[in-house]
């Protein structure tokens, strides 16, 4: 059975999509990945299909489901897949409450700011009702040492669990999702490529 990952939050724009596609692009070089959308915005949809048009890029699954097909859809990606990540619209309906059953891990991406960390509160209070391990990700990090220090602490003092590697504020990410691709493999050598690497790691290490 895969590991299922879902990625969710409420607040727009808060990098869930982003996170989704490079987690897939990273964790693809080791094993079998698949990606399922149920966002009806579908940017996840789009940037797989940038990505299918490329040679040479490791192969993800992708499906994209919503309403009552994503308990079926969800049996079977499990089934083929080592592992599942799941990205989710910016709102908590019942299709928000199937994934989060389906999950073994949550990833709630946050800027470090009140406003992420307050739209944070619902998905964390849906994952311990349903038993789940849901963990808040820092991301668009400032860059200097001491503004991320601030911003590690702004982050715990949600009292939630946090992640301790944190994905900067770089254009890098964009550029890489425009393109169909993870950091590691638009950018390998930037600044955003070791910070993916690491989160990867991390989660890696939460999900044994
Ligand atoms: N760390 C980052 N640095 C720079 N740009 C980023 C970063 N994370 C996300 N972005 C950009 O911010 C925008 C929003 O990110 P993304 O689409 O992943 O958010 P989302 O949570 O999926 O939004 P929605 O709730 O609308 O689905 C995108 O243009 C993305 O490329
Ligand atoms: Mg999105």
């Amino acid at each position: 059975m895969a590991l299922v990952i879902a990625i969710a939050q409420q607040k727009g724009g808060a990098g869930k999509t982003m996170l989704a596609a490079n987690l897939a692009a990273s964790l693809a070089t080791r094993g079998r990945v698949a990606l399922l959308d149920t966002d009806p915005q579908r940017s996840l949809a789009r940037w797989h299909a940038i990505r299918a048009r490329q040679a040479g890029l490791a192969a993800i699954g992708f499906s994209e489901l919503s309403g009552w097909r994503v308990g079926g859809g969800l049996d079977r990606l499990q089934r083929d897949f080592d592992t599942l990540l799941i990205d989710t619209p910016p709102h908590l309906d019942l299709d928000a409450k199937r994934v989060i059953r389906a999950a073994n891990l949550i990833l709630v991406p946050v800027q470090p700011s009140a406003p992420d960390l307050w739209a944070a509160e619902g998905t964390m209070t849906l994952a311990t009702a349903e038993r789940r391990r849901a963990v808040l990700v820092i991301n668009r990090a400032p860059t200097t040492p001491k503004q991320r220090e601030r911003a590690l602490a702004v982050v715990t003092a949600s009292g939630h669990t946090v992640i301790p590697a944190m994905l900067g504020n770089r254009a890098g990410f964009a550029q890489a999702f425009e393109r169909g691709q993870g950091v590691i493999e638009a950018a390998p050598r930037t600044a955003a490529a070791v910070e993916m690497a690491a989160l990867v790691q991390l989660i890696g290490e939460m999900s044994q």
